[in-house]
């Protein structure tokens, strides 16, 4: 009787050992599994990130072929200068007419991107009193009034690409397209801003008894330029 129970036991040891020699415990993770045989847990694909030493710089992930310019892209020969802000200004051409339905479209996209990117500096209405601005940032100038109303698109264009002083640059973050939807939207703020009644002046603050439906309606040929 003793032997069968022995004989058992070792029987089960051994198939222990056995087992335990077929699984592969992978320490270096949290939490390591054991794998029983080959599964699909390990996939045989280099991590973009990962070490590869297929590659004469070592890494997986490569850089684009020099001079590779993708889909979509728009050629940008301007430098970060205050020189090329000005002549992307003359040269670059906005893609779109703000007052057709595509530029509706554009505005749409662009007051989205302007809700992620620029109101923690610009503020939601674009006057220049988002939150980091109230905390310290030096305040940005207003979009509405400030000198980006005579700027011209392609100037905005080299702003937004680049940046300028404290402004960061967003050309990693908005594609070509996106910029200028954020351009076509700045531009739909200054134009309702333009099309408001001047009622805030100092003076009509000061003698701000009178009723409202006194003030001039805005003057169309009169241009701030
Ligand atoms: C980190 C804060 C910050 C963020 C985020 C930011 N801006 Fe600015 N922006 C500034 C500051 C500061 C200036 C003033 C720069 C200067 O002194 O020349 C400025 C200037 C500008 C101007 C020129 C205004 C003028 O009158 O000279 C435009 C246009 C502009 N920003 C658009 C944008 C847009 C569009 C976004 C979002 C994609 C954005 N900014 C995001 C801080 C910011």
């Amino acid at each position: 009787m003793l032997t069968r129970v022995n004989f058992f036991l070792g029987f089960a040891l051994m198939a222990v050992f056995v087992l335990l020699s077929l699984m592969r415990v992978d320490h270096s993770k949290p939490n390591y599994q054991v794998n029983l045989g080959d599964d699909m847990t390990y996939s045989p694909a280099y991590g973009s990130f990962e070490p590869n030493g297929n590659f004469a710089n070592g890494r997986t992930m490569q850089s684009p072929v020099p001079g590779t310019i993708a889909r979509g892209t728009q050629l940008f020969h301007f430098e970060a200068t205050p020189q090329d802000a000005i002549r992307a200004g003359e040269e670059l051409l906005n893609p779109l007419d703000i007052n057709t339905e595509e530029g509706a479209a554009s505005i749409a996209r662009g007051a989205a991107a302007f809700k992620i990117f620029c109101v923690v500096c610009h503020g939601g209405d674009g006057k220049g009193n988002g939150p980091v601005a109230q905390r310290g940032f030096p305040p940005p100038p207003s979009l509405l009034t400030g000198k980006s109303k005579d700027m011209k698109d392609g100037q905005l264009f080299h702003l937004l690409t680049y940046g300028q002083n404290s402004m960061p640059q967003f050309a990693a973050q908005l594609s070509s397209a996106r910029r200028w939807d954020m351009i076509n939207y700045i531009r739909s703020l200054q134009k309702v801003e333009n099309e408001k009644p001047k009622v805030e002046t100092e003076e009509s603050k000061v003698e701000s008894d009178e009723p409202a439906a006194e003030q001039e309606p805005p003057d169309e040929t009169e241009t701030e330029s």
